[in-house]
């Protein structure tokens, strides 16, 4: 195996399970509310286009990243973008040397020894997706300084790579025809993002994410947790009404109603706000998210609000057929 090789393979997946494991994941839910979105993504990328999913957090971008690029059927190559990126870490560098050292000892009196460095051309994700023809998703590209994304200005327009090498000026890669592009985006947080750049974003087909709607929640929480829909149903309500309030101060995503469901079930608890075990859950994983009193402390005003929630969806008398608040 080549050098180039071998660093390929190191970074398309050290471990192709753990990837494909994520793919799957991905696969485990197909419901009205994302199949759409689906449709359209994998439309757009078959017919050439990069696809770009934006959406707040938990809206279910990478996992749709994911399901769009399985269907593909291409090797996927996933990275995630970070504030260290630079164009190097991207498309790869002349890094590695290589010192051979011959010694001559033609005459025995003398020794004669030559040191050969070589500089050795290493290629990083982009450039094995473009060579390839992976499926390249870049999630929440905009977390790379966008400097460092520039690169990909020339791959998804001109369909060309260039190589800058040390010294020897730029090369260029043609990009193998199957190779496709989904990037990921969260416009809302700002910790450690950075602007999309227009130059990129007007490459890219942009399909914006909202939170799932109702059915959708249900459905996926469902399947994740093991739960009946209509228990998997209490808890959705709960996190969607909390949601609702905007008495947070932090934005309580499908996650949340995905962990409450999985302990509930994994701990067989009943789910009623009649078993204290099952409140406490709810209130471990909601209460932190509630705003503070105005001393930074937690607000047992605002825990008793959350409290009163619960009870109200999670009542074993509930009215059958009783449903959330609208988004
Ligand atoms: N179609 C689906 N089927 C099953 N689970 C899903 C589906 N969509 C989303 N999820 C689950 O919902 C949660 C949030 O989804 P995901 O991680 O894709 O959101 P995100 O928008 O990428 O969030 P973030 O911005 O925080 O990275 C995850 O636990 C994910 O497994
Ligand atoms: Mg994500």
């Amino acid at each position: 195996m080549s050098l180039r090789a071998a660093h390929a393979a190191e970074v398309r997946t050290p471990e192709p399970d753990a990837l494909l494991g994520l793919v799957h994941r991905a696969d485990a839910q197909a419901t009205k509310g994302t199949s759409d979105l689906e449709r359209r993504g994998l439309a757009y990328l078959q017919a050439g286009y990069p696809l770009h999913l934006r959406g707040p957090a938990g809206s279910g971008k990478t996992t749709l990243a994911l399901r769009i690029a399985s269907q593909l059927k291409r090797p996927v190559m996933l990275l995630v973008g970070d504030a260290s990126f630079d164009t190097r870490r991207l498309v790869g560098h002349e890094e590695v040397t290589r010192t051979k050292r011959v010694v001559d000892r033609y005459i025995s009196s003398v020794v004669k020894v030559e040191n050969q460095t070589h500089a050795v051309w290493l290629d990083r994700a982009l450039t094995v997706a473009c060579t390839d023809g992976c499926t390249l998703v870049y999630d929440e590209f905009n977390r790379a300084p966008p400097a460092a994304n520039n690169v990909l200005l020339t791959v998804l327009e001109e369909r060309l790579l260039i190589l800058s090498k040390a010294g020897r000026g730029e090369s260029y890669l043609s990009v193998h025809p199957d190779f496709r592009a989904i990037f990921t985006s969260n416009p809302v947080d700002h910790v450690g993002t950075n602007l999309t750049q227009d130059a990129l974003t007007d490459r890219m087909i942009t399909l914006d994410l909202d939170v799932f709607d109702r059915d959708t929640e249900v459905a996926i929480v469902t399947a994740r947790s093991g739960l009946k829909a209509g228990e998997a149903a209490r808890v959705v309500d709960v996190v969607r009404d909390f949601r609702m309030s905007r008495e947070y101060a932090q934005r309580p995503t499908l996650r949340a109603s995905i962990m409450i469901a999985h302990i509930a079930a994994a701990q067989k608890l009943r789910l009623s706000a009649d078993d204290p075990r099952f409140v406490q859950v709810c209130l471990d994983v909601l209460a932190s998210k509630l705003k503070p009193d105005s001393d930074g402390r937690p607000d047992h005003r605002q825990r008793q609000l959350l409290s009163q929630l619960i009870d109200h969806f999670c009542t074993e008398t509930i009215r059958a057929g009783q449903k959330g608040a609208g988004a």
